[in-house]
């Protein structure tokens, strides 16, 4: 099993760090001999989608894009040559981080990763695989005590579906501003309690 693990955080004690970084050892448990491909975005962000690469998707099947989609399809050949994707993320202002943005800007392409029906609906040309997100919010965003909007989930649900993925799995570690280490490592576990990994890696049929 091939594994892509994304970081989004620029953090050292990082929280979405630590819960991405446990759900790959889980997985390593179940599949010693998996291999992993970083893509570490907090550490070392890319850069938003510039105009070469704007008008390169205005064009799509354009041979001459060349230089403008490299960038793209460097990403995009990371996610087809992995059969997990793993990413750990903050929440930042309701939403996915810029850094993690600009990675979808890349990977969410017309003509490449998107295709278009003839009525104008898209469908998604990747082929599905297990979704991993950790998710460290300060606060609390999800289930009955939730204080705030959730435009993370839904978002990524939407912008992962969009290209053929729709086997996602989050795992949000919530309230980090306000619980202490050793609440904050009982609720990661208990989150990583409910991963199951069955299935996961298993040859295609
Ligand atoms: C710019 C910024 C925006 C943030 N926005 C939110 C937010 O909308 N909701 C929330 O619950 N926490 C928010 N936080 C807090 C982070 O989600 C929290 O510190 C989280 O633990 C960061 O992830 P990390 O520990 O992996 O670095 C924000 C933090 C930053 C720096």
């Amino acid at each position: 099993m091939h594994i892509l693990h994304i970081d989004c955080s620029p953090r050292e004690q990082s929280h979405s760090r630590n819960l991405s970084a446990a759900i790959v050892a889980r997985l390593f448990a179940a599949h010693p001999g998996a291999s992993v491909t970083r893509r570490d975005l907090g550490r070392h962000p890319i850069p938003h989608a510039e105009a070469a690469y704007a008008g390169a998707l205005a064009a799509p099947g354009n041979p001459d894009a060349g230089a403008a989609t490299r960038l793209s399809d460097e990403l995009i050949g990371e996610i087809e040559a992995a059969g997990t994707l793993v990413i750990g993320t903050p929440m930042n202002n309701f939403t996915v981080p810029s850094v993690l943005k600009a990675w979808i800007d890349q990977v969410l392409r017309i003509g490449r990763t998107i295709g278009t029906t003839p009525t104008g609906e898209k469908t998604g040309l990747l082929r599905d695989k297990p979704v991993f997100i950790g998710i460290a919010s300060g606060g609390v965003f999800a289930g009955e005590h939730a204080r705030q909007p959730d435009f993370l989930i839904p978002y990524l649900t939407a912008a992962f579906a969009c290209v053929g993925l729709t086997s996602l799995r989050f795992y949000p570690l919530q309230a980090t501003a306000f619980l202490d280490e050793a609440r904050l490592a009982a609720n990661q576990k208990a989150l990583l309690a409910a991963l199951d990994v069955t299935g996961i890696g298993a040859p295609e049929r």
